[in-house]
């Protein structure tokens, strides 16, 4: 099977270790594009320079033009500032909005038929600009983020037992920020629901560290935000589009009336594949949870009717 191209816009930690994993996994010929000049190439450089080492033939590029990115088969979106400490991704909001709408058009003009993810933040209300500039069809874009978020309390979950990471099952759904919606009722372990392993002050306080999983990250770093977590769990989205899983996983769909909700995009699981989104699988909510995920919805539509672009 001939080898796919993925674009990543930007090159900083998340846009660059997302193409060291996508390198080392022989996922896909590589190209990345940042503003700053040098940045790309160098880094495209200094990964080329570990291929004797890692065994992989993909060829990483970089540039800073858009023209390189010419028919790519997925393009990853992380252009954009990153949270400091004392800032919420809504800090973030219409600066990261005019980059991504600049570079999402761009990008549509030479790979009108790709498959975008969007990774910037706030990422919902960012998903929602990269397809209105990018014109994407809304089976083609999703956002980044309910993996990450349930990566998250998959990890807190069996540190907290102490199980395998691999037999530990988490769904975390809604915007991500501090209103997501982690799932107790839809997190197992070996099948076995959480809610018969943990008691519930035990779950919640794994629940609140999952939605302020990002911060305490951002905390202790000091001068950006949280990027192997992240970048691994772009790549898990990729496999599953690139080698045709059909996983079902968390991410920001565009929603028309799935779980009551319309107009935009927000954490639901989907059926990843080559075509893209295949599906969105509605789950059965209780009312409380049901409350919780329009909390959610009305969170990303306060987003979307602030943004100054
Ligand atoms: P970073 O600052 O390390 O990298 C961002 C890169 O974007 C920089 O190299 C910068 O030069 C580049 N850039 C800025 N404007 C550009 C433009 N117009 N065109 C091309 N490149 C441009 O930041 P990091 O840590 O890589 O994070 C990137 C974004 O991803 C941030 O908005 C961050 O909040 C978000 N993020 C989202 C996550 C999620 O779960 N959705 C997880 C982690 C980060
Ligand atoms: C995170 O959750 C920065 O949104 C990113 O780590």
């Amino acid at each position: 099977m001939a080898k796919k191209k993925i674009t990543i816009i930007g090159a900083g930690h998340v846009g660059a270790t997302t193409a060291q994993l996508l390198a080392y996994k022989k996922l896909a010929h590589i190209h990345l594009v940042d503003v700053v000049e040098g940045l790309p190439q160098g880094k495209a450089l200094d990964l080329m320079e570990s291929a004797p080492l890692e065994d992989f033939d993909s060829q990483v590029t970089g540039s800073n033009k858009y023209e390189d990115t010419a028919d790519s088969d997925i393009v990853i979106m992380t252009a954009g500032l990153a949270r400091k400490p004392g800032m919420t991704r809504e800090d973030l909001r219409d600066k990261n909005a005019s980059i991504v709408k600049s570079c999402c058009a761009e990008v549509a003009k030479y790979s009108p038929n790709c498959f975008m993810i969007v990774v910037t933040n706030p990422l919902d209300t960012m998903t929602w600009i990269a397809k209105e500039a990018s014109g994407l069809d809304k089976h083609r874009i999703l956002g980044m983020a309910g993996v990450l978020d349930s990566t998250r309390f998959r990890f807190f979950i069996a540190n907290e037992l102490g199980v395998s990471n691999e037999d530990v099952h988490a769904t975390v759904l809604g915007l991500h920020g501090e209103d997501m919606v982690p799932m107790p009722r839809f997190s197992s372990v070996a099948g076995i629901p959480i809610t018969e392993l943990l008691p519930k002050e035990k779950i919640d306080e794994l629940v609140d560290r999952t939605r302020k999983g990002g911060g305490e990250i951002v905390t202790l770093l000091k001068t950006g935000s949280a990027f192997y977590a992240p970048a691994a769990s772009i790549v898990n989205m990729v496999e599953s589009i690139v080698l045709e899983k059909n996983r079902i996983i968390p991410a920001a769909a565009y929603l028309e009336g799935e779980y009551g909700i319309d107009g935009l995009f927000m954490g639901v699981p989907v059926k990843l594949n080559w075509s893209g989104i295949a599906d969105i699988i509605e789950l059965p909510l209780t009312d409380e949870e049901s409350e919780a995920l329009k909390k959610s919805a009305e969170a990303v539509k306060k987003s979307m009717s602030q943004l100054k672009i």
